[in-house]
């Protein structure tokens, strides 16, 4: 059995200045899932891996550089689950955490729970030693100004959404995680689809993991991550799976948005019907990566 990881680095129209920094930023957090994978550890310690470099680089919507909400605000949301057992935990809310991915894991490793939100998570977070960081170091100079133009012109401009990872190892385990700030200007306690067992993410042994990306409140609406294994628990193929759902979501509420998915034989795809997408997977080929619709490109991976 072959170990792949896949990861993406939100959907929307990605600025071309933010472009080159994106596809870099998604290559080196698959590169990094997939050493992990390599090293012997699990899928889920892959996804957490890729997703926890993903949340530390500030050109993404999550953990520093997530975008701010109505009152200027960091409240980040997360997810993580294990594909063997069914096992999830989640964050919603969340302040002062730069790795809302680890604060999930912990919840579903160490409580009875699937999710905690806002203060309750953050008071977890403080009984378990997790470091917590001034909200101010999770703020970017660029967001904050993006805030203010957000009040100024109350508009929602999207150029980032959201970071995720799906994977497969060895022992042919899956697992997702998908880690996100929301959406910007976003209402004060909004959590959109990331956090959401079977819309932001999903992972069943039996099926595959999923990873979305998008606008939150269309991806709830039809529970895209659990919609797209349906599909593939049908027989059709991963690509396929993920484009008809995607299609169904545009058709059905509107929405617009993305997915990666991996099954416990291997294959993977990412998908898309926004204008970009920051995607990146290692299998035993090599490094592949895109960003533009049907861009599918191939590096060898450096030893
Ligand atoms: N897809 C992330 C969100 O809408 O919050």
């Amino acid at each position: 059995m072959s170990a792949v990881i896949v990861v993406h680095g939100g959907a929307w129209a990605i600025p071309n200045g933010l472009a080159k920094a994106s596809v870099d930023g998604v290559k080196v957090a698959a590169c990094d899932g997939f050493s992990v994978l390599q090293r012997g550890g699990s899928a889920l310690d892959a996804v957490e891996a890729a997703v926890r470099g993903l949340e530390d680089n500030t050109v993404f919507d999550a953990g520093h550089g997530a975008v701010l909400n109505a009152d200027g605000e960091v409240e980040l949301d997360a997810i993580i689950m294990d594909g063997r057992t069914l096992a999830s935990g989640a964050v919603s809310s969340v302040k002062n955490i730069a790795n809302p991915v680890s604060l999930a894991r912990a919840v579903m490793e160490k409580t009875a729970h699937v999710m905690l939100t806002s203060r309750g998570a953050n008071l977890f977070a403080e009984s378990i030693g997790m470091a917590t960081v001034p909200t101010d170091t999770l703020v970017t100079e660029n967001e904050m100004k993006e805030w203010r133009k957000n009040i100024t012109f109350s508009c929602h401009s999207r150029a980032h959404d959201t970071v995720g990872a799906v994977a497969v190892d060895s022992a042919g385990n899956v697992a997702c995680a998908t880690s996100t700030g929301g959406i910007r200007n976003k209402m004060v306690g909004r959590v959109g689809d990331s956090p959401i067992i079977g819309s932001g993410g999903y992972a069943d042994n039996f099926i595959g993991a999923v990873s979305c990306t998008g606008h939150g409140e269309s991806i709830l609406k039809v529970t895209l991550a659990r919609l797209i294994l349906s599909l593939v628990e049908q027989g059709k193929s991963l690509a396929d799976s993920s484009q008809l759902s995607l299609k169904y979501m545009g058709d059905r509420v509107l929405g617009a948005g993305g997915a990666i998915v991996v099954s416990p034989s291997g294959q993977w795809a990412a998908t898309f019907t926004t204008e970009r997408m920051a995607w990146a997977a290692v299998d035993h080929d090599g490094l592949w990566y895109g960003l533009e619709p049907n861009e599918r490109r191939k590096e060898q991976l450096s030893q």
